[in-house]
């Protein structure tokens, strides 16, 4: 009821929106080693707050896998997620793949107003590789220098020194290198803002077709750096299980927000062998438990739906944002603006997966 009273004070506030969501480039040429694997300068993109989110910051990851071994990172220097050579100066933020980029009050209540940064993914470590030269490949200086990206990103942000609030986003990829860093992102972070993770999509159980791959990635990158310490103390020669959110979890002091799906595309795409009812219910009731037992010890909070994606895509851009939380009735963004401001912190979609009512708003709430 509380919420409704400042849902309703939300849109009444909001009249007169329709702002440009046009993200500017900001290309990281002026500091050496901020650099995509390819060589070429990393970029972000941003698009100004206004009003009440003029010092309020929302930096959000993009995602899209890793690399690993020379074979796969000499392939990704020759695309997008390896190189900025085909970056344009605007990026249409509202179209960035997230309705976290929505500048309508009802979709996005927390961070509709604030300052919104796309950070392009092109390092292929996680935003954390620290190798000290270039490997070669055919020919061709691969970087790992994804830290350096993310040292050079804190200060060029224009105004962050004086933010009062900066949530630190991220999908798929992205999201693992909030749950693995955001630690030590929150010490990169100039001034005294009030500093949270919004994680989407990158919380993976520890199973034998993704850890053994993340552990490659770490070390070809040499990836430790950001990692808690700790973590890397516990799982010497084993740093990949630091970005599984099972084990982040346990070293992760500043507080995280997570959207997840119980049953997640991305997952379902690698076991394939998972494909009949038992084998897929007994996962999700692994899955839950280990979200549940995590969230426990950290401030944090939740959003778990039942239907298979991976990433809160475009797709779902029509209001009401999908899914609903059963009982408050809330989407993931609102639910998370919810928690942000000291409400509930856990909240499902408890439908039996995979259901497809779920992913297009047609189950009624109960
Ligand atoms: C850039 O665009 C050109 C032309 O479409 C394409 O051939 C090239 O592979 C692209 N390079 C990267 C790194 O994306
Ligand atoms: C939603 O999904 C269900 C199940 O696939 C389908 O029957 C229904 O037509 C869909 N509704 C809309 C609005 O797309």
């Amino acid at each position: 009821m509380a919420w409704a009273v400042f849902f309703s004070l939300l849109l009444t506030h909001s009249a007169g929106t329709g702002k440009s969501e046009m993200g500017t480039a900001h290309f990281l040429d002026g500091y050496p080693k901020a650099r995509c694997l390819d060589g070429s300068p990393a970029v972000y993109y941003m698009s100004k707050g206004s009003g009440a989110g003029e010092k309020k910051y929302m930096i959000f990851h993009e995602g899209g896998g890793w690399c690993s071994h020379g074979l796969a990172c000499y392939r990704r220097s020759n695309k997008r997620l390896g190189s900025s050579v085909n970056d344009s100066e605007t990026m249409d933020m509202s179209v960035a793949d997230h309705i976290k980029f929505s500048r309508n009050p009802q979709q996005n209540p927390l961070m509709y107003d604030w300052n919104h940064i796309f950070v392009r993914y092109c390092d292929g470590g996680f935003y954390a590789g620290d190798r000290a030269e270039p490997v070669t490949v055919f020919g061709k200086k691969l970087y790992s220098w994804g830290k350096h990206i993310t040292e050079a990103l804190f200060i060029d942000i224009a105004g962050l020194e004086s933010s009062t609030d900066v949530v630190l986003g991220g999908c798929s990829a992205g999201a693992m290198h909030i749950y693995a860093h955001l630690d030590a992102l929150k010490k990169l972070v100039p001034g005294n803002a009030r500093v949270v993770g919004l994680a989407d999509s990158g919380f993976f159980l520890d199973e034998e077709w993704i850890t053994p791959r993340l552990n490659g990635a770490v070390y070809a990158h040499e990836g430790e750096s950001l990692l808690p310490p700790q973590c890397l103390s516990d799982y010497a020669g084993r740093a990949g299980m630091c970005l599984l959110g099972p084990v982040a979890m346990k070293y992760l002091q500043t507080p995280i927000f997570a959207l997840q799906s119980r049953f997640d595309g991305a997952r379902h795409k690698n076991v394939p062998a998972c494909t009949d009812d038992i084998c897929t219910q007994a996962y999700i009731t692994k899955f839950a438990a280990s979200i549940a037992s995590s969230f426990e010890k950290n401030k944090g909070g939740y959003f778990l739906d039942s239907c298979q994606h991976h990433c809160f895509y475009a797709q779902w851009q029509a209001l009401p944002a999908r899914p609903l939380d059963d009982i408050s009735g809330l989407t993931p963004l609102q639910a998370f603006a919810s928690w942000y401001g000291g409400g509930e912190s856990q909240y499902s979609q408890a439908a039996v997966v995979e259901c497809a009512e779920c992913c297009n708003g047609t189950l009624p709430i109960q």
